[in-house]
């Protein structure tokens, strides 16, 4: 066995060896050891490639991932690596709680770690549903070992009497129906049976899908890669080139913190406005973001949005899903609109810049009923805006292509709920007083909230409401939404009512103005009741984290939204 310190940079298993005081010592006892795997010499002298492989009984969404792998490992070793997989915490999104956002960084930690801790020379990342890809970026990025992104794919649909069916979106439909009484019991179950019918991710544009896409956009998954779905022999494909594409990477520059740059950062931003992306992926950008040093900008993001068409015709704020994106030209099509908005000389794990990539032909010509040309948009302006103001000075976040456009200048009175108990308690009660024009708003929700924000941003509608056909109202929290979600939802509201955000001193009663166009969102308070308030209520409870473990790193070192929620001390350096 060869493998070592030959060329004077350790590779494969010389790499970062374990420390006995004597690196002869620690090469001759790892090649022992190495050897009671099984493989030849060949092999065991062939530089690694770790895959970083998220199966779990927990997450549906990657039960194809044993097949996944196995392509992975085809390729890997066509090229002339060696493919060892390793597990990481794998976070499947239903399966979680308080809710998977708070294992993010865990993951994330454990992904970094992992990579930098044992011998390989470059990595393919295996995820998919949601937290798991921006978990594995994160760590790539911070461990900055040559990295390519593979992600499980979406679901594809199911049929519920003709009907296509598909996760999440049509979840929150049926239930929505049987809130408002217009479907029974017997066929909320029979849908409940059809809306998760293979593996893979949510079949709409939810999270898992837009944070696709923005591995992509990044430059750090193949092209072409974000939307095949799951049980597509294409998947399988992608997973071995992918795994090829890996052992090319090694010993080259073309490290993630490469490819991570302010540039692609905008690129990936431009895409989620394009494809009226999930909230949830700005937060996870801007993390991201953080890892290579850089900062993710509110005010950017606006003016990108204000010159980005949404292109993408999907569920939630569509009509199609994942499955027809990929067949109508996938993220390729999109990105080939978007061109002259793009910066075109961003790296990718190809080796290619991306304008590079986008000078070649299309494999498919773009079905314009999915991906709209750039002169025919489904909208001229970007689908998400952060708003700010006194009820939100440090930003939140509207999607307002999911929203009622008849909600978007909106002034109402506020009905404040303190916590999800709270909401859980009263939201249906028939004697809350609640109108179709009131605010709906949530406290304590936020990232250093007990609940860690969860993906409660779209409260439901009372069901005295929802019963008298009442289908969306302005709702403000300092919660996330799901991707795969709808409606006029304020989220994200930093600082957040934990830490004495001006969210925590709204009362039922005060009167709220949500302005989109004018990108505001304003408790109609005056600033001298806003003060008196906020010192009547005195230091937040979360100044001083209490508890143990887990739970008390991460309500000590979670940052707020506007910084992506990572932890303080895990962000890079200033690039
Ligand atoms: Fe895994 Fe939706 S539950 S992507």
């Amino acid at each position: 066995m060869s493998s070592g310190e030959d060329s004077g940079r350790p590779s494969g298993f010389g790499r970062g060896l374990t420390n006995y005081g004597d690196r002869d010592f620690a090469l001759y006892l790892r090649r022992s050891f190495a050897r009671s795997m099984g493989y030849s010499d060949g092999m065991l002298a062939r530089p690694i490639v770790g895959i970083c492989h998220t199966p779990s009984g927990f997450n549906n969404c990657h039960r194809h991932f044993p097949e996944l792998l196995d392509a992975v490992k085809r390729g890997v070793l066509a090229a002339g690596g060696l493919p060892l997989e390793f597990p990481v915490i794998s976070l499947g999104e239903v399966f979680l709680s308080p809710t998977s956002l708070k294992f993010r960084n865990l993951m994330s930690m454990d992904v970094e770690e992992m990579i930098r801790a044992q011998p390989m020379d470059s990595v393919v990342l295996l995820g998919g549903c949601d937290k798991t890809v921006p978990a594995q970026l994160m760590g790539a990025v911070s461990a900055d070992v040559p990295a390519v992104q593979l992600v499980a794919g979406p679901m594809m649909t199911g049929r519920y009497k003709g009907e296509r069916l598909g996760a999440c979106t049509d979840c929150r439909r049926f239930w929505a129906r049987f809130r408002g009484g217009e479907i029974d019991a017997a066929e909320i179950a029979a849908v409940e049976g059809n809306l998760a019918t293979t593996a893979g991710t949510c079949a709409v544009m939810g999270t898992a899908s837009t944070m696709a896409c923005v591995a992509e956009a990044l430059g750090l998954a193949l092209p072409d890669s974000a939307a095949i779905p799951a049980v597509h022999a294409d998947r399988l494909r992608c997973a071995e080139e992918s795994g090829r594409r890996a052992v090319a990477l090694i010993g080259s520059e073309l490290t993630p913190r490469r490819i991570v740059t302010a540039k692609s950062v905008e690129n990936a931003l431009r895409v989620i406005l394009a494809l009226s992306g999930s909230t949830n992926a700005i937060l996870h950008l801007a993390a991201i973001a953080g890892r290579a040093g850089l900062e993710l900008s509110l005010e950017r993001l606006n003016e990108l949005s204000e010159t980005t068409p949404v292109l993408v015709d999907l569920k939630p704020v569509g009509d199609n899903y994942m499955e027809d994106f990929h067949a109508a030209g996938g993220l390729d099509a999109v990105l080939r609109e978007l061109k002259p908005l793009l910066h075109l000389d961003c790296m990718t794990v190809t080796g290619e810049t991306l304008g590079e990539r986008l000078d070649r032909k299309p494999a498919v010509a773009a079905d314009r009923r999915v991906v709209h040309a750039v002169s025919d948009p489904i909208s001229a302006k970007g689908g998400l805006v952060a708003l700010f103001g006194s009820l939100a000075p440090g930003g939140a976040i509207v999607k307002r292509a999911a929203a009622d456009p008849r909600l978007l200048e909106h002034e109402g009175r506020a009905v404040v709920f303190d916590s999800l108990e709270d909401l859980a308690r009263r939201i249906d009660d028939p004697d809350l007083d609640v109108e179709a024009d009131d605010v709906l708003v949530l406290q304590n929700a936020g990232p250093k909230s007990a609940s860690g924000m969860p993906e409660a941003g779209y409260l439901p509608i009372p069901k005295k409401l929802a019963r008298k056909g009442v289908k969306d109202m302005v709702r403000v929290s300092d919660a996330r939404m799901s991707g795969t979600a709808f409606g006029t939802i304020v989220l994200h509201v930093t600082p957040e009512a934990t830490v004495g955000g001006p969210l925590s001193i709204v009362r039922t009663g005060d009167r709220i103005r949500l302005s989109v166009a004018g990108r505001r969102i304003d408790l109609l308070v005056d600033d001298a009741e806003i003060a008196a308030r906020l010192a009547a209520a005195g230091r937040p409870a979360a100044a001083s984290p209490s508890g143990r473990g887990y739970d008390r790193l991460y309500r000590t070192h979670v940052l707020q939204a506007d910084r992506g929620c990572d932890f303080d001390f895990l962000r890079g350096d200033p690039a």
